[in-house]
């Protein structure tokens, strides 16, 4: 299993590009199985978890071709993906694959309005909260499904198609919202999507369904019309940037000071977050290239805040806020409000020598003049690079293990930390 070993001390300048979303990726590869015809998805980052998509799409017939590099093209540009839902030969998802991957329970919205059809494993459970999918079931019974729960599997039948419907969900859900939209983009009549998920990716699924034929109005506010359509067709869309890489790599910048350009960021996506590292004492600037981020000097002031949906602070930059707040001038406070269990990173950065105290969803963080450098692990992506930001500043050699979560869900870390001065090695075996 490959390790990360980082040096801590060194600050970081340079420039960092930011790769496409992954939380809009994934998503959007879900949406080709609603059309027959080719999907292409440009500016896809290589990721594990958009390799073992591929793998699952393929085992319901999806054909995936990866465009090769063209001239001119750096190591760091997106791959463009040609997917083709042309023959599903199985609607079928096992929970060898979806208990692999949450976000793969998804197809079922997709199977079910185009095939009449699906049998979707439940996900089963997490390392960040129990994470159910009652809400997804109940947007897909909106629309006039039948649904059984037989033996961990979901099956959702509508034999004669989706009918239109008002699906008002209880509690903000991205992945509910996501199932909605695809299933009702093919529903006979018109749907209402009330307290809608607002994030970013949402809006650019809703951008390529459009492309492909769907009527889709309001996405990126909390109420999302839907004219279903009897069709969709093929398209071609560019995934949107990747704001909570984006706000990891500031927190890095921030956490050891100097100046990166984060190149192809849209500061619009994470406002919250910049302004919250404006208040912590960080610069970040606009500019057509990116979103500057520099700290020179000055320390790093506390910050209290509380997890929310969008356009809230996000629940997938805690871990790393937090980090950076372990090396801060005081005492800071962070409450998690989507997630039951997502401190995971908490014991571990105490191994760096970070006071930190839990409190339910509570942690109060009492920053500290240096970290110290030791062997740590986490269990999910966002709180295994968190212990890469501390590393970034501790004394001393770090050895992250357990790199498979960080490749999930960051497109060449290392190397885009040691291009802008870190001293930091991906180690295999
Ligand atoms: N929830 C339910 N019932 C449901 C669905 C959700 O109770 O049927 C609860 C969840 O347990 C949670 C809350 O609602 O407490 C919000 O969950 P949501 O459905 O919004 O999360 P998700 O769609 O499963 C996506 C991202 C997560 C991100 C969350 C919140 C993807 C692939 N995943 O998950 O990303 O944390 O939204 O923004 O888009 C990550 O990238 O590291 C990650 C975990």
């Amino acid at each position: 299993m490959d390790r990360i070993c980082i040096n801590g001390g060194q600050r970081l300048n340079g420039t960092i590009p930011i790769s496409g979303a992954k939380n809009a990726t994934l998503p959007l590869m879900i949406a080709s199985l609603l059309t027959d015809q080719t999907l292409i998805l440009d500016n896809v980052p290589r990721l594990a978890d958009v390799a073992l998509l591929q793998r699952i799409l393929g085992n319901h017939g999806v054909d995936i071709m990866v465009g090769g590099k063209r001239p001119g093209e750096t190591q760091y540009d997106g791959q463009t993906l040609h997917i083709s839902a042309a023959n599903i030969i199985d609607t079928t998802a096992p929970y060898e694959l979806v208990s692999r991957m949450r976000a793969s329970f998804w197809v079922i919205a997709p199977l079910l309005a185009r095939m009449g059809e699906a049998k979707v494993s439940m996900p089963g459970g997490c390392a960040i909260g129990t994470r159910p999918v009652d809400l997804l079931i109940m947007a897909l019974d909106c629309l006039g499904a039948e649904i059984e729960i037989d033996r961990g599997y979901v099956i959702a039948r509508a034999r004669n198609g989706l009918k239109g419907g008002r699906i008002s969900f209880p509690k903000v859900t991205v992945g509910g919202t996501h199932t909605a939209l695809m299933a009702a983009a093919l529903a006979r009549g018109s749907t209402v999507i009330e307290n809608a998920a607002r994030e970013p990716e949402v809006t650019d699924v809703a951008d390529c369904l459009n492309k492909m034929g769907a009527r889709i109005s309001g996405a990126g506010t909390s109420r999302i019309l839907v004219e279903g359509v009897a069709r969709l067709n093929g398209a071609r869309h560019r995934v949107l940037p990747d704001r909570i890489e984006t706000g990891t790599y500031a927190m890095a910048v921030a956490m050891t000071g100097g100046d990166v350009l984060l190149e192809n960021a849209r500061p619009e996506l994470l406002q919250s977050v910049f302004d919250l590292l404006a208040r912590a004492g960080v610069e970040v600037t606009s500019t057509n290239a990116g979103v500057r981020v520099a700290r020179n000097g000055a320390g790093i002031a506390p910050v209290e805040v509380t997890t929310s949906p969008f356009p809230g602070f996000p629940t997938d930059l805690q871990a790393q806020l937090m980090a950076l707040m372990t090396r801060a001038m005081g005492t800071s406070r962070i409450t998690e409000t989507i997630f039951e269990n997502r401190f995971m990173h908490v014991q571990e950065l105490v191994r760096l020598g970070a006071h930190i105290q839990l409190d339910g969803e509570c942690a109060t963080i009492e920053g500290v003049e240096r970290l110290k450098g030791a062997p740590v692990m986490a269990t999910d992506l966002r709180a295994s690079v968190s212990l890469v930001i501390a590393a970034l500043a501790a004394e001393g050699e770090t050895v992250v293990n357990r790199v498979y979560h960080l490749d999930r869900g960051f497109e060449r870390l290392e190397d885009k930390l040691a291009a802008c001065g870190a001293a930091i090695e991906r180690v295999s075996g």
